[in-house]
């Protein structure tokens, strides 16, 4: 089999926001607590943070981190974690029925990502709360003294506002298993009323409002387009939710659901795009695509705990999914599809970052390792950097639930001019055949390869533990050439590749 697909330097979709490679971080099972934090380990730091984590963080180089929830915002009091900490009081946390200590709240969290290199988005809680709520907590981050609010943070340890930019109001509020669910018109209302007040305090926030669960929401898409009627002025982005699932272990299908994403955003998309025209607006609202991953492993695992059958315990194992080769190349082909759609998903955020549904994996007291789906996101966080590339491929295809063509090969290009690399992201969905590809490289000049990787392993099951933690990791990759005709390199059957050239 062969495929072609074309390069040119001027055929840009559009500067990709580093903030597409996000991250999100919820008090939700082992997250937070033995996952970030965890005082009694060897490795943690003064204020108690694990030092192995923070390092596969910050090898990431994640320019954000979404904070506190998730469906655990809902229902939160952001005031419960300030101040002395023997004083914070324990919480039952109704979303995932377990027991909330607060030993870690804003303080905390501002002080890891100040460690770790990257920015904070915080959720106000829109569920049990409301506007009073979301402009107190935003004048304790962002008030720099004099006030009730930002004289506490100052009491508490923080002299300096920490200025947070990004801000969600509240988290799929369309979905009847949030604490407050509402319907789009009282959502929408409430939201504008809360962007407004925020906008009081500092017109140049950026505000992220709920958009859908996921598109199979029977609300969806009316929802977006009630929810924006009410806010499109008052807001930035929508923010978007999806996860991907293969529980019957139907690989083609599964690796189709990148074509299901790319409608959903195209829907969402055009979405903005009325409301924009009906409201005669100029202002362009664009997508935070702000949780995103697989998520099926864990889920029969968790029910009990869920369902309350073991009471109400603090920081459980939940949602644990331990990713396998097949969902490299799943969590690849979802990257290349935010890049691709880049002119509109601005920001998007890898649910979630360390234990549950996450890259990083953590044993209390032991060590911490990157799971299978930690490579994709590393490649394309690192060196995902700069220009997404219009980019026409050609290639043999199948038919699937999700598209009657869904090609065998993917690729996103990205172009960084100042760093003078070009850097493709390539996955091959054949599960039989070798698929030799040519990347025809217009307008590029003084080509040559610099790096190329490559993950591949016979099975697809194969994970990374504790005891194996590199068993699927990636490898140098061979073969590559660039000659008159462009790059050329072989695909082989179900493969993850990067290759960067130096231009
Ligand atoms: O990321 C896990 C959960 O998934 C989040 O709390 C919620 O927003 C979503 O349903």
């Amino acid at each position: 089999m062969k495929a072609y697909a074309i390069a040119n330097t001027d055929f840009v979709v559009s500067r990709i926001d580093d903030r597409l490679y996000g991250a999100f971080l919820e008090h939700l099972g082992r997250a937070i607590y033995e996952g970030i934090y965890e005082p009694d380990h060897p490795s943690a730091d003064a204020d108690g943070m694990r030092g192995d984590v923070a390092k596969l963080v910050r090898d990431l180089n994640c320019p954000v981190v979404r904070y506190p929830g998730g469906n655990f915002v809902s229902a939160y009091n952001w005031e419960d974690g300030v101040g002395p900490r023997e004083n914070r009081p324990v919480r039952l946390d109704l979303a995932w029925h377990t027991a909330e200590s607060n030993a870690v709240g804003i303080h905390e969290f501002a002080d890891w990502c100040a460690s770790v290199g990257t920015e904070m988005m915080l959720a106000v809680n829109l569920g049990s709360r409301g506007v009073d709520e979301a402009r107190n907590f935003l004048e304790y981050c962002n008030h720099p003294g004099g006030t009730y609010w930002s004289d506490l943070r100052i009491k508490n340890g923080r002299a300096e506002p920490w200025n947070v930019k990004m801000w969600c109001l509240g988290n799929e509020m369309d979905g009847p298993w949030q604490v407050g669910h509402k319907d789009a018109d009282e959502y929408g209302r409430l939201a504008a009323n809360t962007a407004r007040a925020m906008r009081m305090f500092d017109s140049s926030l950026e505000l992220i409002v709920c958009g859908s669960s996921h598109s199979d929401m029977p609300t969806f898409p009316d929802w977006e387009r009630i929810v924006l009627e009410h806010t499109y002025d008052h807001v930035d982005y929508v923010s978007l939710h999806m996860y991907f699932r293969n529980p019957e272990s139907d690989t083609a299908n599964y690796l189709a659901l990148s074509e299901k994403l790319d409608r959903y955003i195209e829907t969402v998309a055009s979405t903005i795009r009325q409301v924009k025209h009906k409201k005669r607006s100029k202002r362009d609202v664009r997508i935070c695509f702000d949780e995103w991953n697989v998520w099926y492993h864990s889920m029969q695992q968790d029910r009990a705990i869920r369902e309350g059958q073991h009471g109400w315990p603090h920081a459980p194992a939940l949602l644990e999914d331990i990713y396998n080769f097949e969902d490299v190349l799943m969590v690849g082909l979802v990257i290349n599809t935010f890049i691709r759609r880049s002119d509109v998903v601005r920001i998007a955020c890898i649910a979630q970052l360390v234990n549950v549904i996450a890259p990083i994996m953590t044993e209390k007291g032991g060590p911490a390792w990157a799971q299978t789906i930690y490579y994709p996101y590393y490649f394309a966080s690192v060196y995902g950097r700069g220009v997404a590339l219009q980019m026409p491929v050609r290639s043999p295809s199948y038919e699937s639930k999700h598209a009657a063509e869904t090609p065998y090969v993917d690729i996103a290009g990205v172009h960084d001019e100042d760093a003078g690399t070009l850097t493709f992201f390539i996955v091959n969905r054949n599960p039989d055949e070798t698929i030799d590809t040519t990347i025809d490289l217009q307008g590029f000049t003084g080509r040559e390869i610099t790096d190329h990787q490559v993950m591949t392993h016979p099975d697809l099951r194969a994970v990374n533990t504790a005891d194996k933690p590199t068993e699927v990791a990636p490898r140098k990759g061979a073969g590559a050439l660039i000659g008159a005709n462009g790059l050329s390199l072989s695909l082989p059957p179900y493969s993850y590749q990067m290759v960067r050239i130096a231009v």
